[in-house]
């Protein structure tokens, strides 16, 4: 099966379930859960990292790439993973996060205590720029005592690696022939249009130095080298870029067959039409008109020009979409089959985040005493910094912090919603009791449209092969797009508002047939009117 056809489950490792009670995620947990990730369909599971790390950014910090942390159980339980996910048909997708190591891997401490080899790993300058690290504050600190500074685009313990070291690569290149070896078949490259560095690095005050370096020329033909050393060789292994601050340009060059480097990108252009100025920790509605143009422009021109997008609404990073785009109070279940269906039937693999099959919501936390990540806490004291009072402070953090979509699933109604027998790391949400998978699988509707949307992927090419083009660009309540193939067409409706809204039907697809609809089946006529949340897929 190609990437095209697939579907990609994420498991934030520390959240799915609890098998040992220790209050955090495992993999023995995953490994139980198999049945019901295969009862949903889904083809393969991107786990966020789960290797030895001191956790300060919840893994993103690796301390050493081949050994499984403690925490989540042991080579083993990995192994055993592997295999009893195979017996279901279900692969396994690592995260590699390359841009940095965790201070305390043995790279950077040999390298502090002195070691020129270990010192050419990493970014040392004498002089720092006046780039801002993604969490906060200035991008460089301190090495040691040397006098020398070291760059961390991330938190203080994330050093960059230097990408121009032939041995860094090798290194790093080894690392993936160690799991591709254990028989995993996918890779998400974390932040990994930084990695290329330019060999001078100069100030730049625009957005904060991130011109200076993302996407850079050599960033490009890193990745080429890392295709051809690994995982090029087999035209199984699925792999994925996450895109930092990118362009659509940089996107095909990045996933254009021809050029040998990834399947497919994430990008977040569409995951900031709420953010005030470009600026992630303000409170903005978001920008439906904005979001269209988004979706529009990188469906038609990765269309023409063969990139291939990764789909997604959620994942560890984001609050949850049906929080961000939908009147959950009123609507969470229309809403959230809609947001479904606006990117499973569009051009690209679909990544579904853990939850998000059952419309789990943000948790409603109370107090500032109940966010862990490093972002957020760094977020809060900056905002309190520009003058905030505690309480605005706090509001924006609710709405944008990323613990939003870590915590613990919600498996059923019980103390710790099934997710452990102990109190979680991060606190539970607060709909438990309403929103959880037992009552989903009994009586709630979100999870079989998930199962229905999977399974038409695998039934109709046009969704996997499709081109695509823009259906309404006007329209102010509409998401439209038309994918074809050959001699077939599928519209796809989507109405991102509580308000019914009425259009005119193309004569093409009057006599079409409805694939999936959130509402009983409407009839088709020129005049068809969405229901609030609509979304509609024609096909002819
Ligand atoms: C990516 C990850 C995020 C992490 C960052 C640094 O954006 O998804 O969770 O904090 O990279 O590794
Ligand atoms: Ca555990």
């Amino acid at each position: 099966m190609s990437f095209k056809e697939k579907v990609i489950y994420q498991i934030y490792p520390k959240s799915f379930l609890d098998t040992n009670q220790d209050g955090v995620g495992d993999l023995a947990g995953i490994k139980q859960k198999l049945p019901y990730l295969k009862r949903l369909g889904i083809d393969m599971i991107w786990l966020s990292p789960i290797y030895v790390s001191p956790q300060r950014d919840n893994g993103y910090d690796v301390a050493d790439y081949t050994a499984i942390n403690p925490l989540f159980g042991t080579m083993d339980d990995f192994d055993e993973l592997i295999t009893a996910a195979k017996e279901l048909g279900m692969e396994i997708m690592l995260d590699m996060v390359f841009n940095h190591v965790s201070t305390e891997h043995e790279w950077f401490q040999k390298a502090l205590a002195g070691e020129q080899k270990y010192q050419d790993y990493f970014i040392l300058r004498n002089e720092p720029t006046d780039w801002v690290s993604k969490f906060g504050g200035n991008a460089w600190a301190p090495f040691g005592d040397s006098g020398k500074y070291y760059l961390h685009l991330f938190d203080v313990t994330q050093a960059d690696l230097n990408w121009r070291n032939p041995a860094v690569r090798e290194e790093l290149f080894k690392v993936l022939r160690f799991w591709l070896a254990k028989g995993v078949k996918g890779f998400r490259f974390d932040v990994i249009n930084l990695i290329g560095k330019d060999e001078i690095l100069a100030d730049c005050a625009e957005n904060d130095g991130k011109p200076a370096y993302t996407d850079r020329p050599i960033n490009h033909e890193f990745i080429q080298m890392m295709n051809k050393a690994t995982y090029g060789a087999d035209p199984e292994v699925v792999t994925v870029g996450e895109m930092s601050f990118t362009t659509v340009e940089n996107c095909i060059l990045y996933t254009r067959p021809d050029r040998e480097e990834l399947d497919m990108t994430f990008n977040f252009h569409h995951l900031k039409v709420d953010y005030e100025d470009g600026k992630k920790w303000t409170q903005m509605p978001f920008d439906f008109a904005k979001l269209k143009e988004l979706f529009h422009t990188w469906g038609t021109q990765m269309s023409a020009e063969q990139g291939w997008n990764a789909l997604f609404w959620n994942n560890h990073d984001q609050p949850r979409a049906l929080n961000r785009f939908v009147d959950v109070d009123n609507y969470r279940v229309a809403g959230a089959k809609m947001l479904a269906s606006a990117i499973h039937l569009n051009r690209g693999t679909p990544y579904i985040y853990m939850g998000e099959e059952i419309g789990m919501l943000d948790p409603d936390f109370e107090s500032m005493e109940q966010y862990v990540d490093v972002e957020s806490l760094n977020a809060y004291q900056a905002l309190l910094a520009e003058g905030k009072t505690e309480q605005e402070a706090f509001e924006i953090v609710k709405t944008k912090s990323r613990d939003n979509s870590r915590i613990p699933i919600q498996w059923d109604s019980g103390e710790f919603s099934g997710f452990s027998k102990v109190t979680p790391w991060l606190s539970l949400g607060k709909s438990a009791k309403e929103i959880n998978v037992a009552k989903e699988l009994q009586e709630g509707s979100i999870f079989s449209y998930y199962q229905k949307l999977i399974r038409l992927r695998k039934e109709y090419p046009i969704i996997a092969q499709g081109s695509y083009e823009a259906f309404l660009a006007e329209d102010p309540q509409i998401y439209g797009y038309i994918r074809r193939l050959e001699e077939q067409s599928l519209l796809v409706l989507n109405n991102f508002y509580p308000q019914e809204t009425t259009i005119e039907l193309p004569e093409e697809f009057l006599t079409g047939e409805i694939l999936i609809n959130n509402y009983p089946n409407e009839k088709l006529i020129e005049k068809l009117t969405l229901k609030p949340y609509q979304t509609v897929a024609i096909y002819r």
